[in-house]
């Protein structure tokens, strides 16, 4: 590692159109927040930086659909996201938005410099718009057929489905977002970033200079690498966004993708004069937490982009996680299958240490993870509850009742005593050896590793037996016990902020730094300690089976919400449409059809006629119900024999997934013979 000064850790911007769930907290933000903890303990200069990321398409969409502004979008979730990251202790020295004037304007400026230093190449291609909106129609706004799997709702960036990344045009059968319109192909011009210009240097850079890179990271960059780089358009025809900033590209927008990662220099610029220290100034060192979906942005382009521009730091380290599932399947917005963290803080007050603590014991470091509500109460009970708790509460326990709340002078220490307080600083290594590697749920087993000798320690004396006999032995126990103690305040720390506090107030003691860990003789003899209660408390079977409920309460909706959709059938023209003839009509008359469950003989008036149907609707419809009712019906439908009765046409009709039918019929009485089409 290369000597440098300060460290700027950046936490990617979570999209401002939805809450932030456990699967973002494990990968990006508990993490982050550990590593600037331990900084901070440490006394190094460190910003810990986030926001929101608040343009792109689904943000657009998602407005699109409840019928309010993007911006209303956004000011809803980024209140949300800012508030229950703070609720959850997360530690940002500065949270913004990108959304923030200094963000548009330093987004364009950034811009502005590499148009003028010549870094850009201009393309007019053909893209896809929509004649009826009239717009072009960017990433999520076209849907398709993926050419690679199949999948018939691939977005114009990417498929969900198999995880290719995909341009537009590449779709099969595109429609459009905005109308359902087949899309037709328009030229537009755009500022493209040509990354293959930087394919060299990328290589030099990534693949020779950061071997010591996550390989889960290391290995996704040289995969893009290898399979070839394209140049990227950084501009959109979009209407929300940071305007590009140039007389002829009226209409147009950044890519959110360009600015975003900006994101992090304007919020820098937001909270200090002093930024261009953290971005500049070749002895900070910056960091890049993310999710393993973000890699090839914080490895590859936006590098190039800091690299184009010339004078900005290029990261130091991008410790990516790969990603958290739940309960055995991938978290899904859109599902509704997460644990959503502004629902957790309220359904679980006070435990917000307990969930940093089990989304990073079981954090998705070197492969995906599954995070269960059972594990979540068995980390709780069996790990926070009787390792950590039950050591420090028999240390304080035993130490109020036999020497009225007072550290004791220690006598001469036994080979255990000197085993013990010596693993302090061997367990000190340890975690910071991990730490320095962003291994953070060993570094957290370390940590726990302290407590657990502390629990080994008192088994080993049994002071509540000595005590009957000895009472200078136990004197020398308990003052062990008590450093061991205060060295967790410190070791722990980074990991569980909330409950170190409360334990610093039980000890009576301010905030030790990382200097301090180790050190036996934090608490010296005859210090008063105050009052202590539990430090966790167990987590009962019913409030995990009311989350598990919760969960299978939407299963049961995804599941009925998804039943008995028949998938698209074959495209056809619009002439083939034509061949239908569809009317409107009024039924004049109805009765059962003699010995059948579900037939109804129907006279209707169709405009052009009256005639008789037989339809499928008794079990659906009384007769009476259906006299007077308006219909739509198929009146070029071969005339065939039901019950010997001659139907001819058809009703058209809906099917629920629970089979129930019902009428499709026009919104207003019209004319009957008017044509639907
Ligand atoms: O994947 C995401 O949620 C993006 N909003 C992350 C952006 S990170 C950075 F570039 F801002
Ligand atoms: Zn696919």
């Amino acid at each position: 590692m290369t000597d440098f000064k300060r460290t700027l850790i950046t936490s990617a911007l979570p999209y401002a159109n939805g809450p932030v769930h456990i699967g973002h907290l494990a990968g990006v933000y508990v993490p982050a927040d550990i590593y600037a903890r331990y900084l901070r303990l440490k006394g190094e200069e460190v910003l810990f930086i986030g926001g929101s990321d608040e343009h792109g398409v689904p943000i657009t969409l998602k407005a699109r659909n409840a019928g309010i502004t993007p911006q209303d979008v956004v000011d809803k979730y980024h209140a949300m996201i800012k508030d229950s990251f703070q609720r959850l202790g997360i530690s940002f020295d500065v949270y913004s938005r990108t959304s923030a004037p200094i963000h548009y304007e330093t987004a364009s400026q950034f811009f502005r410099n590499l148009y003028d230093g010549g870094k850009f190449v201009e393309k007019t291609t053909a893209q896809y718009f929509d004649e009826e909106t009239g717009q072009f129609l960017a990433d999520r706004y076209i849907v398709g057929t993926c050419p690679k799997c199949g999948f018939e709702k691939a977005y114009g960036d990417q498929c969900e489905s198999c995880g290719t990344s995909l341009s537009p045009t590449e779709l099969i059968t595109p429609r459009s977002m905005l109308s359902g319109n087949t899309p037709v192909l328009k030229e537009t011009k755009h500022w493209y970033l040509p990354l293959d210009q930087y394919e060299p240097w990328l290589r030099e850079w990534i693949l020779e200079g950061h071997k010591e890179w996550k390989s889960n990271v290391y290995g996704q960059c040289k995969s893009w690498i290898d399979s070839g780089l394209q140049p990227r358009a950084v501009t959109r025809d979009l209407d929300w966004g940071v305007p590009v900033p140039l007389d002829e590209a009226q209409g147009k927008v950044l890519y959110v993708w360009f600015d975003a990662p900006i994101g992090y220099i304007s919020a820098t610029r937001e909270l200090t004069p002093e930024w261009e220290k953290w971005w500049k100034e070749r002895d900070t060192r910056m960091l890049h937490f993310i999710g393993k979906d973000n890699i090839v942005f914080h490895c590859i382009i936006f590098p190039a982009m800091l690299k184009a521009e010339g004078s900005y730091n290029l990261p130091d380290n991008v410790p990516a996680n790969e990603f958290l599932n739940l309960e055995g399947d991938k978290i899904s917005t859109s599902r509704n299958w997460a644990v959503w963290l502004h629902e957790y803080l309220e359904e679980f007050p006070g435990k917000e240490d307990v969930l940093k603590y089990v989304l990073t014991a079981n954090a998705p470091e070197t492969k995906d993870n599954d995070f269960t509500w059972k594990d979540f109460q068995t980390r709780n009970n069996s790990e926070l509850v009787a390792i950590l708790g039950n050591f420090v509460n028999r240390a304080l326990v035993l130490t109020e009742k036999y020497f009225e709340a007072t550290v004791p002078a220690a006598g001469a220490f036994t080979e255990n005593d000197r085993q013990t307080l010596e693993t302090l600083s061997v367990l000190k290594g340890e975690i910071e050896k991990s730490l320095n590697s962003f291994r953070f749920r060993e570094a957290l087993k370390n940590g726990m590793d302290m407590a657990r000798l502390g629990n080994k320690y008192l088994a080993d004396e049994e002071p509540w037996k000595v005590i009957k006999t000895d009472q200078e032995r136990v004197k020398t126990i308990l003052y062990v016990s008590l450093q061991v103690t205060a060295n967790l305040t410190i070791a722990l720390e980074p990991f569980l902020p909330f409950s170190m506090e409360k334990l610093r107030g039980f000890l009576n003691t301010g905030r030790l730094g990382w200097d301090q860990l180790g050190l036996t003789d934090l608490l010296p003899a005859g210090h008063r300690l105050n009052p202590s209660s539990l430090l966790f408390e167990k987590i009962e079977d019913k409030e995990i089976e009311r989350q598990v409920e919760k969960l299978l309460a939407t299963k049961k909706a995804n599941e009925a919400a998804t039943a008995g959709v028949t998938p698209a059938k074959d495209s056809i023209n619009i002439d083939q449409f034509g061949m239908m003839d569809i009317r409107t009509g009024t039924v004049l008359e109805a009765e059962k059809v003699a010995k059948t469950q579900k037939l109804l003989k129907l006279k209707i008036d169709t405009g052009i006629d009256v005639r008789t149907v037989v339809s499928g609707i008794a079990e659906h419809y009384t007769p009476e119900e259906m006299v007077g009712k308006q219909v739509c019906i198929l009146v070029n439908l071969e005339p065939r024999p039901l019950k010997g009765i001659e139907s001819k046409g058809m009703i058209l009709c809906a099917q629920d997934p629970s089979g129930k039918l019902v009428l499709v019929s026009p919104e207003t009485v019209v004319k009957n013979g008017a044509e639907v089409k």
